[in-house]
């Protein structure tokens, strides 16, 4: 069992922040990372929708016989996670539990906003999950979904970047948080502006990092920590190819990137049904 790999998806290629701390955190481990590229975003779509597409993006990981799966996508984990959970017997975590217990270790005045994707602000998961942690915590939530394209094209020393950030943050500028939680796979690229604009004191919290501990957390609890000591391998596959792939690959992962493999709708029969 330990020498299986963990899988790993997401709507596309943001889940590679989360691929980056696991690597970094678990350098044994083998990994099979998908990118549903094809069918991002999952933020703008329907509760229904975004389960089917977990389901698929699940089944097509368990082909490779994988020990865990990482739900690296806020709005997967805040639609789908339970659901997946009940269908499935390995362990199976997503991003926003760990970003949240991260949230109440940072916060002091227990003062927290929470900015992601329509489905996840939606949902309220952080909001719900916040509160179950912490009842006396007050969370203030934001959809912010133009962050995305721009963490996609790299735009963020732009003026143009700062109007936009300063567009959906205002609200928060005069609730007093002092920790704001990026809820989306996408949004740590966007750190800089997002710091510039609020307040100093406002920490930042980006769950890829302690979405790592937790699957770390997991294996070990689980006896199915990898024992061997070489380097594991990553495999990439996606469900499509886009323009700039690579580039915005490399900046997610925060390295290169070697081989990515397509997967057809022919070449999988649990995929694209
Ligand atoms: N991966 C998604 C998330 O973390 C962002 C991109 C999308 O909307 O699919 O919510």
């Amino acid at each position: 069992m330990n020498r299986k790999p963990i899988g790993i998806f997401d709507s596309g290629i943001g889940g590679l922040t989360v691929v980056k701390e696991i690597e970094k955190r678990l350098p044994f481990e083998d990994i099979v990372y998908f990118g549903d590229t094809a069918r991002v975003p999952y933020g703008s779509k329907s509760d229904k929708i975004v389960k089917t597409f977990s389901l698929q993006n699940s089944l097509f990981l368990l082909k490779f016989d994988v020990k865990m799966i990482v739900v690296a996508c806020n709005t997967a984990s805040a639609v789908a996670l339970d659901y997946l959970k009940r269908l499935f017997k390995i362990p199976i975590t997503g991003v926003i539990e760990p970003g949240v217990i991260s949230a109440l270790n940072k916060t002091k005045i227990k003062k927290i906003g929470v900015i992601g994707t329509y489905a996840t602000i939606n949902k309220n998961a952080y909001g719900i999950h916040l509160k179950e942690k912490d009842k006396t915590s007050k969370v203030f939530s934001v959809a912010c979904p133009l962050f995305v394209p721009l963490a996609e094209e790299n735009l963020v020393e732009d003026e143009f970047v700062d109007l936009i950030v300063k567009k959906y943050l205002a609200q928060l500028k005069y609730k007093d948080i002092d920790t704001l939680i990026l809820g989306c796979t996408h949004y740590p690229i966007l750190k800089k502006p997002i710091k510039k604009y609020v307040d100093n004191k406002v920490e930042l919290v980006d769950s890829a990092e302690e979405t790592a501990k937790e699957v770390e957390r997991i294996l070990s609890e689980n006896g199915i920590k990898n024992d061997k000591n070489t380097k594991g391998r990553t495999d990439f596959f996606v469900s499509d190819i886009p323009h700039h792939f690579k580039d915005m690959g490399n900046r997610f992962l925060g390295r290169e990137i070697e081989t990515v493999i397509p997967v057809h709708p022919d070449e999988s029969d649990s995929y694209f049904i």
